[in-house]
């Protein structure tokens, strides 16, 4: 693992954020990205379960049955698919990986320093809630780029992400780090929508099927391929919705 080149109220930087990069990062808006996110991923009472739940039954089957590994979430948010791993795996060690200092730091404050979150959510017409934190040991939170990893060649056991595959600038780029900071046997295990914002990206990685294949050429054996999970974000009171149509699959390092 690579030194932190800084550190911010917890959180170890491995890339050198300037302040505009800040400024252009939508995930940085906090009142926007952030409590959308805790809403979605740490609310279940108020939306009657997780609803990205199918995330974890498809990737279920496939986890290792030992138990000391070294798991990686990247574009992890507010954490809720590590922190699930940590809790799965408990003598593991698990970083949560994210370019958003502000989706981190309510990472680290829920999952690791066991503070409650109040969710204002009266704008959608819903109550306030307060979610109590939790005290991971095996959990950490940093911020770094999918497409500039600081971990070391062949040393994590899984890597995971979700609803990040399309908002990457450089995919392939991020692709070619998770095949070399993975283990020989370890496992990719990605759920995207595949609502890519250029048509670069469109042109490149669909249909799936040419996703397939850059994987493949990678090196990657494809072990399982799923390409319409639908996922249903909850927005309001009412029970308005997005429909989110994915893609799910589990890839190994040969
Ligand atoms: C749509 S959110 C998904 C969050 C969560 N994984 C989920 O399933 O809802 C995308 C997340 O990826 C992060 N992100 C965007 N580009 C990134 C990059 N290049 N490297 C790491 N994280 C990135 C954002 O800050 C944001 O937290």
């Amino acid at each position: 693992m690579q030194l932190p080149i800084s550190n911010r109220k917890g959180i170890p930087f491995f890339y050198p954020k300037s302040d505009i990069e800040f400024q252009r990062d939508d995930y940085e808006l906090y009142h926007e990205m952030v409590v959308r996110q805790s809403a979605l991923h740490l609310a279940d009472p108020l939306w009657g379960g997780y609803p990205f739940q199918a995330i974890f039954d498809f990737t279920e089957k496939h986890y290792p049955n030992v138990t000391d590994i070294d798991i990686v979430e990247l574009g992890c948010g507010v954490g809720r698919w590590i922190a699930t791993l940590a809790k799965r795996f408990p003598t593991s060690t698990c970083w949560g990986i994210d370019y958003s200092y502000q989706m981190l730091k309510q990472a680290h404050r829920f999952w690791v320093e066991e503070k409650a979150i109040v969710l204002d959510l009266k704008d959608r017409g819903l109550d306030q809630q307060t979610i109590k934190g939790e005290s991971l040991t095996n959990l950490q939170f940093g911020l770094a780029k999918a497409e500039e990893l600081p971990f070391v060649d062949s040393s994590q056991d899984l890597v995971v992400h979700s609803f990040l595959l399309d908002r990457l600038e450089n995919l392939t780029k991020a692709l070619e780090e998770m095949y070399r900071v993975l283990k020989p046997k370890g496992k990719l295990m990605v759920v995207s929508p595949l609502n890519f914002q250029k048509a670069a990206h469109w042109k490149m990685y669909f249909p799936p099927g040419q996703l397939s294949d850059i994987l493949k050429e990678m090196g990657f054996v494809l072990l399982d391929w799923e390409e319409s999970m639908m996922f249903e974000e909850p927005l309001d009171k009412r029970g308005n919705v997005i429909r989110w149509n994915c893609l799910g699959f589990v890839a190994e390092k040969r």
